[in-house]
């Protein structure tokens, strides 16, 4: 049995992040860990993750999320074995996928994200990805919000990431006649193309004329465009929608970095009017009561094949912010995924 130990390290916000983030954001503290009160589950951390949706809680009013205060813990989600509990619900020797975040031990307070992980036939680390939260959003952002029908014709924005490359691969699975990615760089357009399947992939940072490529690749349009990227890649895209057309906004991941009072607008309007377009955002936490479901159905399509897994693996609490970092300034791809306890036997 894992001994409890008194304290464990997490990772901290040192420093508000102005633009890309930096190392110096973050720091190492010792902190300890408090007897467990009733409700209360202590975990001991396999994996967390690194989700650029964290970006937008390091510096003041950009999200809807509270921005955190210097010296707050990163929050995020992780693996957790439970080594003690004083909740009914979990026992010790559960794996759980929490919202544990960068920190090698974490105490579940008896509110919010935490589930038991139901079985071991894929990966624990799948849990805080393709059936955690990126897997869940590309999920319900394409049946609930973009209603997908059999037949549609799907633009995939930042497609090699882990919301990306599911959406774009449920889509193909659900029936689309045509399934488009951008992504940077040719390593990503060959998985796109030969492991998970898309039909055309276009370099949104080489294409000289993106609106042109774009539509070179669905030359009758696009009924969904699922966004991760923002507000001009929705604008450039509006025009090659087709009527009925539906726009996702899971994320913003090009203007994450900017001032709000920066970001570029969205002008390409006067198109809803004559296409009967559709714009809607997702929190997917909204549909965590569907998670279970969704999960063994995704988990199912996983086994089959139909939807490939990439992972980017790093190891230990020390790289958790240089994995975050690279979110946005590396070539890698696939969840970021950072080992930092061995998997119970
Ligand atoms: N709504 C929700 O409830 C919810 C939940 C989870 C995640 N999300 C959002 O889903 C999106 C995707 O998340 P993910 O975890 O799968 O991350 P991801 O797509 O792997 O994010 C990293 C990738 O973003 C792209 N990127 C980075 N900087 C960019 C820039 N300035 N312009 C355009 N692309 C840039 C890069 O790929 P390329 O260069 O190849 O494009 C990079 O590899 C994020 O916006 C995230 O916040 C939403």
């Amino acid at each position: 049995m894992t001994q409890r130990p008194a304290s464990t390290r997490r990772i901290v916000l040192a420093s508000q992040a102005a633009g890309v983030p930096v190392a110096g954001n973050f720091r190492i503290e010792e902190t300890p860990l408090p007897a467990l009160i009733e409700g209360h589950v202590l975990t001991r951390t396999l994996y967390c993750s690194a989700d650029p949706g964290t970006r937008s809680r390091l510096s003041s009013g950009a999200s809807y999320a509270a921005p955190l205060r210097i010296g707050d813990p990163i929050d995020g989600f992780a693996v957790g074995e439970v080594i003690e509990s004083a909740n009914p619900r979990f026992a010790v020797g559960d794996v759980v996928a929490t919202g544990g975040g960068w920190a090698e031990h974490a105490i579940f307070a008896g509110r919010g994200y935490i589930q038991k992980i139901p079985h071991r036939r894929l990966p624990l680390s799948n849990w805080i990805g393709v059936l955690g939260v990126p897997g869940m959003t590309a999920w319900f952002g394409l049946k609930r919000v973009a209603g997908l029908k059999p037949g549609d014709r799907v633009l995939v924005t930042s497609a090699a990431g882990p919301v990306g490359a599911t959406a774009a691969q449920i889509a193909r699975a659900m029936g689309a006649s045509r399934v488009v990615g951008t992504a940077s760089g040719a390593d990503k357009a060959a998985w796109l193309r030969n492991e998970a399947g898309l039909d055309d992939i276009v370099d949104y940072k080489t294409a000289p004329d993106l609106a042109a490529a774009l539509k070179a690749a669905s030359p009758e349009g696009y009924d969904v465009l699922f966004d991760n990227v923002g507000n001009e890649m929705i604008d450039t895209v509006i025009p090659l929608l087709r009527p009925g057309a539906r726009i996702v906004i899971s994320g913003q991941l090009a203007d994450y970095n900017t001032p709000p009072d920066k970001v570029r607008g969205i002008t390409n309007t006067r198109y809803f009017i004559a296409s009967r377009l559709r714009m809607e955002g997702l929190v997917v936490f909204d549909d965590l009561k569907g998670f279970p479901a969704a999960q063994e159905e995704l988990g199912g399509m996983i086994e089959r094949g139909e939807v490939k897994v990439r992972e980017h693996r790093y190891r230990g609490l020390e790289a958790v912010p240089q994995a975050f970092i690279d979110l946005f300034t590396d070539s890698a791809f696939g969840r970021r995924i950072i080992a930092i306890g061995d998997e119970p036997t």
